[in-house]
């Protein structure tokens, strides 16, 4: 016997990724359903060989569904996530809007299985993209030399802005080519042959709210005693988010170690020669599942400090593959009742 899995969301960028994702993980569904905006009601997607017609989320009862898998948007969620959990139905929710709220896991299968335990609401928050691959990266470093400080650039992919920002790039780039002056719609800026160095909106210290994220979820899942500051840049890649990570540890840092466990660490490749190439880049991670690290060295400049890059598939462990893996760890542990 399997469950009955709701996907909320299954016509965008990651509602699409989870439908495939829980197939090709042959996660245990005994019954499935699409759920959009009333705009797509009626219209099919597909789940493996399976097309399913897509029902609307305003007017569906979760009574009976066990696990509704969300990614409609911060407003959507905070308005049917309730709903949903109230008639008691697991929510994840890959949105931002419930993450740092109290008795709301916001939870990393490899990095912190165990918070889905504190589970209150039947809610539990699947962290930022650029926050998985990052704490997925520097958890085994944690685990060796206790982290302090986390200064952190990303490159972000146009594929967390959804669909509408994968088009714009498609649009403003193919455009130029043609003569055909770029709209701008989905960024603050022209995104084709640019970087913007702003995700999401201003904070009152100057952070963007994607930066804060990053700040305030490491802590959440990692350690509360960890500083991060991070500049987060929106770049022209479709997906695939890549970081610059500088790292400073309480204990000396010793770099073979720090290779061995990255070696053997759950979700991480580490991919890392120090020849032309011998690194991985995002166009190298689409479709897969792993944090890819590369480009690990010392940081000579403080007294216990390590640099490296990773790149990950933003749309899958950044987004789907991580909620299907909660789901998982959840059935695992066997905290996903069954109706
Ligand atoms: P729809 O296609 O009907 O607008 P993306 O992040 O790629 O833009 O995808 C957003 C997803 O969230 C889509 O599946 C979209 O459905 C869905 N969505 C947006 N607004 C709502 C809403 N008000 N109710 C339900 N689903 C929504």
């Amino acid at each position: 016997m399997g469950y009955r899995v709701a996907v909320v969301g299954a016509t965008g960028a990651v509602g699409r990724e989870i439908l495939k994702t829980l197939e090709e993980r042959k996660f245990p569904v005994d019954e499935i359903v699409a759920l959009a905006s009333p705009r797509s009601a009626g219209r099919e997607v597909s789940f493996g060989d399976k097309v399913l017609k897509v029902q609307n989320l305003e007017t569906f009862d979760f009574t009976g569904w066990d696990v509704g898998l969300f990614s409609p948007g911060g407003s959507v969620s905070a308005k049917y996530a309730p709903i949903a959990a109230a008639a008691g139905c697991v929510v994840i929710d890959n949105t931002s809007h419930f993450r740092m709220e109290p008795g709301v896991p916001l939870v990393v299968p490899e990095v912190n299985p165990n918070a889905l335990k504190g589970m209150k609401r039947n809610i539990i928050a699947n962290p930022n993209c650029s926050t998985i691959q990052m704490v997925v990266a520097l958890k085994p470093l944690h685990d060796l030399f206790t982290l302090k400080r986390v200064v952190v650039a990303t490159y972000q992919a146009v594929a967390g802005a959804g669909k509408a920002g994968m088009d714009e790039l498609f649009a403003q780039t193919r455009g130029s080519f043609v003569n055909d002056p770029p709209a701008i719609e989905q960024f603050q800026k022209q995104i084709a042959f640019n970087c913007i160095p702003q995700i999401d909106r201003f904070m009152d210290d100057g952070a963007t709210k994607e930066e804060w994220k990053m700040t305030v979820e490491t802590r959440k899942i990692l350690d509360p005693d960890i500083s991060v500051i991070a500049t987060c840049v929106r770049v022209p890649v479709f997906i695939g988010h890549s970081e610059a990570v500088v790292a400073e540890f309480e204990e000396p840092v010793d770099l073979e170690r720090a290779r061995e466990a990255l070696r053997e660490a759950d979700g991480v490749i580490l991919r890392d020669e120090r020849v032309d190439g011998g690194y991985v880049t995002p166009t190298e991670c689409v479709g897969e599942d792993a944090t890819y690290v590369s480009r690990l060295r010392l940081d000579p400049t403080v007294p216990n400090g390590l640099a490296f890059w990773c790149v990950s598939d933003n749309l899958r462990k950044g987004a789907a593959l991580n909620a299907v893996q909660i789901a998982e760890t959840m059935v695992a542990l066997d905290l996903l009742p069954k109706h």
